[in-house]
């Protein structure tokens, strides 16, 4: 009798999935993922989220949570930009340092960098935070509190935290523009021309002395809270469709601050495009007018001009003799094709 409650109890035991297919579960320490061509990833329980490696270029991989059931597949979070993972490079959970990213060869390429000796495992969860948990539950370390250039609804920031754009559209190292929440409570925008210049600042929130968390909470709105929980400023304000749309606020490569949403199923009818769409206002509004100093390297970089396309992004572009620094990225300002000039020795102009 035993041995046949003992074998429908069998039956009814799950088999572990392959890791390339994993759903739901805690993920126990040893877990790992290897960077190949199957984009292998740990998937939240909906399925919605995937943490693992996104394939960038021949042999290059990213290290990256991303919506896993759109077909942009966009990325939210990611370890590295600037040093992409050879093929062959491995993500593994271990018991005293968390995630730690290795190549080939065993070199480390980056780690969660954790401390704490009671990790017990690992989760990437439906809202797009992947967190390293004691058995008690105690968050270790989690993606949410370490954002790169995007935040998720249920995502709270805290002083001294920061965004940092990507270098361009496709390319994940970071860019020139950041924004940070100071410690004395200013969220603000910044544009540095080489790490080693003064930064230029692009928009503040002035709550100087009051600024406390930044929230972008489940209905949709992004806004900042003093510490009694107050709204100081409403950073995205328009009401923003909830039900049925992935969303998404992006400091994006052009140094510009926009919310998206995208329909979580494809529905022609609605009359909305597949796709991300732009909701709430831009933060700035007009790029080109709101980095307007005596000195620096403006909203475009250095001997660069800006202008604001059909679509309201800023575009920039070098005078006539000049061409861009670096042709994949138009943020980063112009060089001169011509030797310098000077008018010593030149004919007296005449009429
Ligand atoms: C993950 O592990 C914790 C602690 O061991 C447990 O409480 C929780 O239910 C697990 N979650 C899933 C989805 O298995
Ligand atoms: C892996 O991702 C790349 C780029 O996103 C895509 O082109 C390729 O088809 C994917 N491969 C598999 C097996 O899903
Ligand atoms: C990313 O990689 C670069 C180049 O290897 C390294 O200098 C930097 O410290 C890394 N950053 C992190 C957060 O690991
Ligand atoms: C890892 O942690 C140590 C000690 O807290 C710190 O000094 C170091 O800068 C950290 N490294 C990274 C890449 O965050
Ligand atoms: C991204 O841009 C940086 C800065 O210009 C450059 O060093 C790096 O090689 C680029 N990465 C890729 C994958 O193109
Ligand atoms: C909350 O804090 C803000 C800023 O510090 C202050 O102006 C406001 O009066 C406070 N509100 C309450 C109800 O304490
Ligand atoms: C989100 O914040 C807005 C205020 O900007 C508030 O009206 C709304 O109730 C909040 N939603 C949730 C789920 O907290
Ligand atoms: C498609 O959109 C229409 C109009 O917004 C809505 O009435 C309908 O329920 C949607 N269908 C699905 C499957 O989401
Ligand atoms: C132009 O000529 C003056 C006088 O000869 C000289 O002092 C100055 O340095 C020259 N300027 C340039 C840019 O060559």
């Amino acid at each position: 009798m035993a041995s046949v409650i003992l074998g429908i109890l069998l039956i009814l035991v799950p088999l572990p999935l392959s890791a390339e297919a994993q759903t739901g579960g805690n993920l126990t320490l040893g877990k790992s993922l290897t960077a190949n061509n199957w984009n292998s990833s740990w998937l939240s329980p909906l399925g919605e989220f995937a943490f693992g490696f996104r394939k960038m270029g021949q042999g290059a991989y990213l290290l990256a949570i991303w919506f896993e059931m759109i077909e942009e597949k966009t990325v939210v979070w990611w370890a590295n930009g600037s040093d992409l993972a050879p093929e062959g490079s491995k993500v593994q959970l271990t018991a005293n340092r968390g995630l730690v990213l290795t190549d080939s060869r065993g070199r480390e390429l980056w780690s969660s960098n954790l401390t704490a000796t009671c990790l017990a495992y690992a989760a990437m969860l439906d809202t797009g935070n992947f967190i390293l948990a004691s058995a008690s539950h105690v968050k270790l370390w989690d993606s949410f509190s370490r954002p790169t250039d995007t935040i998720l609804p249920t995502q709270q920031l805290d002083l001294r935290a920061k965004l940092n754009a990507q270098y361009s559209e496709m390319n994940y190292s970071a860019g020139r523009f950041h924004f940070m929440l100071g410690d004395a409570g200013n969220l603000a925008f910044y544009a540095t021309p080489d790490p080693l210049d003064a930064s230029d600042t692009y928009w503040r929130s002035n709550t100087v002395g009051s600024g406390f968390q930044l929230i972008f909470n489940q209905s949709g709105q992004v806004y900042l809270t003093a510490r009694n929980r107050t709204i100081l400023n409403r950073i995205t304000a328009e009401p923003v469709p909830t039900g049925g749309y992935y969303q998404r606020a992006i400091l994006e490569y052009d140094g510009v601050f926009r919310q998206y949403i995208h329909p979580k199923t494809a529905n022609s009818s609605s009359g909305r495009l597949i796709g991300w769409s732009r909701v709430s206002a831009s933060v700035p509004q007009n790029l080109c007018t709101s980095i307007a100093q005596q000195i620096g390297s403006g909203a475009c970089g250095f001997n660069s001009y800006c202008t604001r396309g059909d679509d309201l992004r800023p575009r920039c572009q070098c005078p006539p003799g000049y061409t861009l620094l670096d042709s994949t990225n138009e943020m980063n300002g112009c060089i001169q094709d011509f030797a310098p000039q000077n008018c010593n020795g030149s004919r007296p102009e005449t009429d």
